[in-house]
């Protein structure tokens, strides 16, 4: 069967790129990278891909008038790339809506945070201020509302004693480089549908999941 197209926009690190890059490189995965753009020519995450082999590249927002001209520079890439699907990882500019409505349902983010809660810049950090015991990170279908839309994948992460947002960042993160492969894989298996604001997978199996619940119960004895 013929793979998902998939691009990918970056602005930095790229560690969930490289995630989607690793699983794409496993025989049978429904998805291919065909494209990574990257608003910065100092992102990091380019080299992981020219290291994979996929093409890149450097559509930089400085050189352009306005949003609605840099998002016509991207949609114009990756429709030439024959990008079928496009995955935000990291990439750190708002997008229009005139963008992201003709990308409808076709357009995911990951986001660290579990969505609603902590929207925009610094979620770990919100998450720490409001004290919750579970963080974690969500991939979703992109709304033109900043962090919003169907939920496809969630992870949860604990908030242990002593976290700062460096270390909570960096727990789910970890979670992060697990679901986005994962959400990637099921929309390319396609078994994902949209609902008005709810996604449906098909072919879930309840029992296969487990219970986060932090404190551990076995945990203050
Ligand atoms: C990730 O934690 C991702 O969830 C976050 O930026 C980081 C990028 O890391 N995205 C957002 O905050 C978007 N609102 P990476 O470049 O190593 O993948």
């Amino acid at each position: 069967m013929a793979r998902l197209k998939a691009g990918v926009l970056i602005s930095g690190s790229g560690t969930n790129l490289q995630a989607l890059l690793d699983a794409a490189g496993v025989p049978n995965y429904p998805a291919e990278i065909v494209l990574v753009v990257s608003n910065s020519g100092d992102a990091p995450g380019l080299e992981r891909a020219r290291t994979a082999g996929v093409p890149t590249r450097v559509i930089d927002h400085r050189d352009f008038s306005d949003r609605a001209a840099f998002d016509g520079a991207l949609g114009s890439a990756l429709r030439d790339a024959g990008c079928e699907l496009v995955c935000l990882a990291g990439f750190m500019r708002l997008l229009t809506a005139g963008f992201v409505e003709s990308w409808r349902d076709r357009l995911i983010n990951i986001h660290p945070s579990l969505l609603p809660s902590f929207k925009g810049l610094d979620a770990q950090a919100q998450a720490l201020a409001a004290g919750v015991r579970i963080a974690g990170c969500t991939v979703h279908f992109v709304r033109p509302e900043m962090d919003s839309g169907p939920i496809i994948v969630q992870g949860a992460a604990p908030v242990l004693e002593g976290d700062d947002a460096a270390s909570l960042a960096a727990r789910i993160l970890q979670v992060e480089h697990r679901i986005y492969p994962l959400a990637l894989r099921l929309i390319g298996e396609g078994r994902v549908s949209v609902d008005g604001d709810v996604v449906t997978i098909a072919g879930g199996r309840p029992a296969a999941t487990g219970t986060l619940i932090w404190p551990a119960e076995n945990a203050l004895a």
